[in-house]
């Protein structure tokens, strides 16, 4: 049966270290300058309704260095934007592709590709969720610190699309999370509660707070993400004025732990959600967390896609 990736709840912890194992794997044959051709032949479309740096071009040079090929479709080059339903579309690529991947504002819109689709459908971000980017920043860690269980991720700003997937995947591991946000920015209710479940059950702890000083206590991670996210431009002056406060800079990082990792998801808009000597500095892990968007990735449509 085919496997979708919506959310990082679709993905069992076995799955998930199936899918560390293989981007260590693909990770070492890339540096070693080896090409491993497992996806040979077939094709992964690739809808983008927001743009994108990182997600599109590690999937689209991914998905060559496997052997295959990526189809960029602009959805205002498809019919998709004048009326065509999803039903349809999804039909339609499924007699041509092996795989897609999407970008866009609804979830819902994407569950209706999936549930149509007879190929995998791999969620590139949406409003709610962001479950590829936690995947490769999850597999940073791991490859830092050696092991996810225990460890404190403490997010700071708006409780986005980026806060929610790290509810499920921080909840799946057994991590502890602290998700400092102010009022009226706070993470999904639903995902929290199902978070704070499943946290328990695996040993780990979820905790919200609208300090980010109390937030990033003994943190080994402090990570965060733009104040305004693709499609809430209109909000931007109202959120640099929320979020003020919310900057992870050295004063911040002060309270953590002396050897804290700096993550960011990229893009940063620095002087705004975090300082520019932060992000520049020692602590920070940004680029390496960057690069393992392309390995995990690629691990990713071997999974889904051999
Ligand atoms: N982090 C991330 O998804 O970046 P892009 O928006 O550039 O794809
Ligand atoms: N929250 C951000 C993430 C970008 C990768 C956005 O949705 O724009």
């Amino acid at each position: 049966m085919k496997k979708d990736l919506l959310t990082i709840s679709d993905l069992s912890n076995d799955d998930i270290e199936e899918i560390f194992r293989r981007a260590r794997f693909l990770k070492e044959r890339f540096h070693g300058g080896e090409n491993y051709y497992s996806l040979k032949g077939k094709i992964l479309g690739m809808i983008f309704k927001k743009p994108s740096t990182r997600t599109r071009i590690s999937f689209e040079s991914g998905m060559y260095q496997l052997g295959g090929h990526a189809l960029f479709l602009s959805s205002k080059d498809l019919q998709m934007d004048r009326g065509e339903s999803i039903a349809d579309t999804a039909k339609i690529f499924s007699l041509y592709l092996n795989g897609i991947v999407i970008r866009t504002y609804s979830q819902g819109e994407v569950e209706d590709l999936a549930v149509n689709a007879s190929i995998p459908v791999i969620n590139g971000l949406t409003d709610l969720h962001h479950p590829c980017q936690i995947l490769c920043d999850m597999f940073t860690i791991m490859e830092r610190l050696g092991r996810l269980r225990g460890v404190k991720v403490a997010y700071v700003g708006d409780g986005n699309n980026i806060a929610n997937s790290w509810l499920d995947g921080a909840s799946k591991m057994g991590m502890n999370l602290s998700i400092s946000s102010p009022d009226g920015y706070k993470p999904d209710s639903e995902i929290v509660k199902r978070a704070i479940q499943r946290a328990q059950k695996n040993g780990g702890k979820i905790e919200l707070t609208k300090d980010p000083f109390e937030g990033v206590k003994d943190a080994d991670i402090i990570y965060t993400d733009v104040w305004t996210s693709m499609g809430q431009d209109e909000e931007y002056e109202k959120r640099l004025k929320d979020f003020k406060g919310f900057q992870v800079n050295a004063d911040l990082m002060s309270l953590a732990k002396k050897d804290v990792l700096i993550m960011h998801c990229l893009p940063a808009h620095r002087g705004e959600e975090i300082s520019s000597d932060v992000i520049n500095g020692e602590r920070s892990i940004i680029f390496e967390e960057a690069e393992n968007r392309l390995h995990v990735q690629k691990a990713i449509l071997e999974m889904l896609m051999s």
